[in-house]
């Protein structure tokens, strides 16, 4: 693994490997049931076949035409016994393959029942980063955020899935399977973790030269760090009071910025990019691909293209105390 995979991984906090088989919630953990009961059977199944195959070839037991005449005419005890073994093992095939079906289809309907009270979050996608909505009824309360996903432990979140350009996918290894992001219709699926930590999403989709580099870390969070986390998201970004990061705000609200980002709270209402409101407080740059330091963030500001090729996000060449305040600025934006 590259370097800097290692200290995108160590920046995450990732919570143990990304992996579909390290289980973190019920969907995931029912799902991993039912895999391992597949693969058992079908292992001792397989081993089964395999030594039979070998044992008939290594009897070397050679068949003339007379051991056959008396199966082909009249059946005799020892053709009777095979048809029965063959006959037995049929049936078992059938039986397997039966209760098979039914623990599958029990556990998709599982997957897909509607819990009774549900946190809603919209999840957009795009080239190549993710929109993230926390719903609620009162859209004063609406949480507006991107490239990073927070939810509760133990609960059932209700995740609805759109595109806004072409089809992505929506995968959580640890979590649940993936789900497709379709332009112009909206999917649903549940996602319940019962244990915090940090878990890496990653678009599952080929959806463009940049589609690696559309990872999204979901951060589980204890039920009441979550809503301690979701009143804070819910404050808009205020205006600072270092002279620097005042003069940062100017350059972001006179500049090309506002012009693709919003910033809740501030006159800067450009949808084309993520929503900035937050953007100190997340632990990556540019949709999971570096880790967000002040070096990485001037870096990406600069010159976006070097680091993410065919991103949407022009170079933008700023003087150098313009980028120091500009940086300043942003950081404040927790
Ligand atoms: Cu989005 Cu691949």
């Amino acid at each position: 693994m590259r370097r800097g995979t290692w200290l995108l991984l160590f920046a995450i906090g990732c919570a143990g490997s990304q992996s579909v088989l390290d289980p973190a919630g019920p969907p995931n953990r029912s799902l991993n049931h039912l895999f391992w009961a597949m693969l058992i059977v079908a292992s001792v199944i397989w081993i089964a076949v395999v030594v039979a195959a070998f044992w008939a070839a290594l009897s070397r037991r050679r068949i003339t035409r007379e051991d056959l005449e008396p199966i082909i005419t009249v059946p005799n005890e020892e053709h009777r016994r095979h048809t029965g073994i063959v006959t037995g093992l049929v049936g078992a095939t059938i039986v397997i393959l039966l209760l098979f079906l039914v623990y599958d289809f029990t556990v998709g309907r599982a997957l897909a029942e509607r819990p009774s009270r549900t946190l809603t979050i919209e999840i957009i996608g795009h080239q190549w980063w993710w929109e993230v909505h926390y719903v609620d009824p009162d859209p004063s309360k609406i949480v507006v955020d991107a490239n990073e996903l927070h939810i509760p432990a133990g609960e059932p979140v209700q995740v609805k899935l759109s595109s806004r350009d072409v089809i992505h996918s929506f995968w959580v290894p640890n979590l649940i399977g993936k789900r497709d992001l379709i332009p112009g219709y909206t999917s649903s699926l549940f996602l319940n973790a019962d244990r915090a930590g940090v878990y890496r999403a990653q678009c599952a989709e080929f959806c463009g030269t940049e589609h690696a580099k559309m990872a999204l870390p979901v951060v589980v969070h204890s039920r009441n760090d979550f809503a301690a986390w979701l009143s804070e998201a819910r404050a808009p970004a205020a205006v600072p009071n270092d002279s620097s990061a005042r003069d940062g705000r100017q350059v972001f609200l006179a500049g090309p910025c506002s012009s693709c980002h919003a910033i809740t709270g501030e006159p800067a209402y450009g949808t084309v990019g993520p929503n900035l409101t937050h953007l100190a407080s997340r632990k990556t740059l540019g949709a999971g691909t570096l880790p967000n330091t002040r070096g990485n963030l001037g870096g990406w500001v600069v010159d976006p293209q070097s680091i993410k090729p065919g991103v949407r996000m022009p170079s933008n060449q700023l003087a150098a105390k313009d980028l120091r305040n500009l940086l300043d600025y942003l950081q404040t934006l927790k």
